[in-house]
């Protein structure tokens, strides 16, 4: 990761669910930087679209209308599955795992799992 880019950039991003009168426009033109290793909150009342806005930064979902991108990363896919990772507001938690192992489980699916890391424990039971 190229440390002196941001992490995520978006661009008067928005994303709209369904069409015609009962569209919902849940980000709207949304424009921010998160820079790598800053610890950010996005608040705003249920509905207000901070899940979708999460999502867009994880490039989960594409934004219908303008960008997101990862500068500081090369652009490669399987660099930002890498980097970013998303706990899911619902279904979330696996509710067997402890708490560093939720957090690990990405590490170990994803194969980047080693000694001395949350979700190390996951991988021995196999
Ligand atoms: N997959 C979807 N299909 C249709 N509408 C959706 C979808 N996801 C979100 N929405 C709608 O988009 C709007 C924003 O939803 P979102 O879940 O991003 O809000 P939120 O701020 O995370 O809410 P909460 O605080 O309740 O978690 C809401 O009106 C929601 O109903
Ligand atoms: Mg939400």
């Amino acid at each position: 990761m190229r440390q002196t880019e941001s992490l995520v950039a978006c661009v008067e991003a928005s994303r709209t669910f369904g069409s015609g009168p009962g569209a919902v426009i849940a980000v709207h033109g949304t424009t921010c930087e998160v820079p790598p290793g800053a610890r950010i909150a996005i608040t705003g009342p249920s509905g207000s679209g901070k899940s979708t806005l999460l999502h867009l930064m994880a490039g989960l979902e594409l934004p219908g209308r303008g960008a997101v991108t990862w500068p500081a990363l090369s652009g490669v896919a399987a660099e930002r599955a890498r980097e970013i990772g998303v706990v899911f507001q619902s279904p979330s938690l696996v509710p067997a795992l402890d708490v560093a192992e939720n957090a690990g489980l990405p590490l170990v699916l994803g194969g980047w799992c080693r000694a001395g890391v949350p979700g190390r424990d996951l991988a021995r039971r196999g």
